[in-house]
């Protein structure tokens, strides 16, 4: 109903033909299941995150280095550690009080109906990010140029024609590189003169004499720059929308509170916003009891586990008191997204913000939400919202 992506099956209520299968079009192998997903997720062995191999030609390393999301361990897991001890919980929880002013300042702004995504979701975790690190958070327009481009893409991952998907895929990593210089002078300016910030975490951390790189604090850095800001607008965004379909749910969290991080939860199941993950096939390996070949790509679905009925009862039932709720939204494993926690912070402090300021709030009834084009991510990029609703 909302034009989501037809490769997004799971949104209309549909079931994967296939659990784990080839998909001849494109060249690759996806896999649709909870159980699937979990064991692949949950072995790096077999199943690695150094995808880039399989892609002729390779980026230059220096805009790769440091991305944890691109390497194995036991790479991974010093890699992992360094960074923790820069981004650690007290750090994430420590910003509860900033979040809640700042979605207060941002909300300010507005006068009547709004664009959630516009006013809201999309410079909140910005700013949040962008303080974090250490970095001008006025610069953000800049950020979103480099970074929007990348999701803008409505364009399904493909190897059968590995050349072209190989370019696209150095593009994208390329097209990063005035970021990666931007992050580059601001290291720089903290390994001289440190200061409270992430950044400055980055460029001290230290495991068993071990430093990072120039290139790994940088690329780190970007990581999180990008994963830190276009997933949590999707995440408010949807959550307001799930909220926005269900009233009877809406009601019960306006009225208790302590429901809030199941309603995050529970979006995160519903509208997954990193729909796939891929990985690579080390060696030839089973999974779901069909033969996967060595060196194949195979793009692991969260999003359509999230509805498998063999995990969850009622897949397509909105349940903000769903409990248990094992949703793959952040991945599972060595690779379990790291800013989970200021995810949820993020969700639940702007959430409760945006109910206490607005009694009335409905999405707009004559401005359909528009969803991002691209198959491999579900989020709202605008969500229009009236204030004086029913
Ligand atoms: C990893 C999703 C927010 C930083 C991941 C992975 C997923 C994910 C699925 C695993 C990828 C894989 O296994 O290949 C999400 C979602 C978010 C979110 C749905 C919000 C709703 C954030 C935020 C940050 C962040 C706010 C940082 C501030 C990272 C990092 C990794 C990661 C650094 C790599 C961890 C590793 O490879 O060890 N995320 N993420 N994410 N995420 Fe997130």
């Amino acid at each position: 109903m909302w034009d989501t992506h037809p490769a997004q099956f799971w949104l209309r209520g549909e079931r994967p033909e296939r659990i784990v299968g080839f998909d001849e079009r494109l060249g690759l192998w996806n896999v649709h299941g909870h159980p699937e997903v979990v064991e692949a997720l949950g072995d790096h062995e077999r199943f690695s995150s150094e995808v880039l191999r399989l892609f002729p030609g390779q980026p230059d390393p220096s805009l790769t280095d440091g991305n944890l999301l691109q390497v194995d361990p036991p790479a991974h897991r010093e890699l992992r550690r360094l960074v923790s001890g820069a981004f650690t919980p007290k750090v994430v929880a420590d910003l509860e009080p900033r979040i809640a002013r700042l979605t207060h300042e941002l909300l300010d702004r507005v006068d009547g109906g709004f664009d959630l995504v516009e006013d809201l979701a999309y410079p909140l975790p910005v700013i949040v990010i962008a303080e974090l690190l250490g970095v001008p958070s006025g610069d953000r327009d800049l950020f979103r140029g480099w970074v929007d481009a990348m999701f803008e893409n409505d364009d399904e991952f493909s190897l059968t024609d590995a050349e072209k998907q190989g370019e696209a895929l150095r593009d994208s990593v390329e097209q990063l590189a005035p970021m990666l210089d931007y992050l580059r002078g601001h290291a720089a300016e903290r390994r001289v003169k440190p200061r409270e910030d992430l950044l400055t975490a980055l460029v001290r951390a230290e495991v068993d004499g071990a430093r990072l790189s120039d290139a790994e604090v940088v690329n780190f850095a970007s990581v999180l720059l990008v994963a830190g800001h276009i997933t949590t607008t999707m995440l408010l965004g949807n959550t307001v929308l799930c909220l926005d379909a269900h009233p009877d749910q809406l009601r019960a969290v306006r009225e208790d509170r302590a429901l809030l991080p199941g309603a995050v939860e529970e979006s995160l199941r519903y509208l997954t916003p990193f729909a796939s993950v891929a990985r690579a096939t080390k060696a030839a390996t089973a999974l779901g009891g069909v033969e996967i070949p060595a060196d194949q790509v195979v793009v692991l679905w969260p999003g359509a586990a999230n509805r498998d009925e063999r995990r969850f009862a009622d897949p397509h039932a909105f349940d903000v008191r769903r409990d248990p709720n094992p949703h793959l939204a952040f991945g599972r494993g060595v690779h379990f997204c790291l800013g989970a926690p200021l995810a949820r912070l993020e969700g639940r402090v702007a959430l409760d913000v945006l109910l206490d300021r607005f009694p009335r709030l409905r999405a707009d009834p004559d401005r359909r939400p528009v969803f991002m084009p691209s198959p491999n991510t579900v989020g709202v990029r605008s969500l229009h919202l009236t204030t004086d609703g029913e």
